[in-house]
């Protein structure tokens, strides 16, 4: 299901941004101009990852400080942890993330 969840200039470069699609959370991270979105919720214990600290490619969990690199979802110490990556694009200043289907 691809959804418009938020204009570009929402996200400037360095910025982060959280969203719900339906039921899913995603975290989209502007890293130096270009957009990247993973799964919201830390794999740890459900922290917030859009509201972390984001330098350079790396985000850093708010709650216990996991950090991941947003462009792949690898947990930077240990790349066997992983939060999914979702599909980000951009036409215009509209910013839309590809997640899967609603609940029927
Ligand atoms: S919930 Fe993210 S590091 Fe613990």
């Amino acid at each position: 299901m691809r959804t418009r969840i938020a204009s570009l200039s929402e996200i400037p470069p360095g910025g982060t941004k959280e969203v719900a699609v339906g039921d899913q959370v995603v975290a989209v991270f502007n890293v130096a101009g270009t957009l990247y979105a993973l799964d919201g919720i830390c794999p740890h214990s459900g922290g917030p990852l859009a509201k972390g600290r984001l330098s350079g490619d790396v985000i850093t969990c708010p709650w216990h400080g996991w950090q991941f690199n947003v462009t792949t979802g690898h947990h930077c110490l240990a790349p066997r942890i992983r939060t999914g990556c979702i599909a980000v694009t951009v036409e215009g200043d509209d910013v839309f993330v590809e997640t899967g289907d609603p609940p029927s």
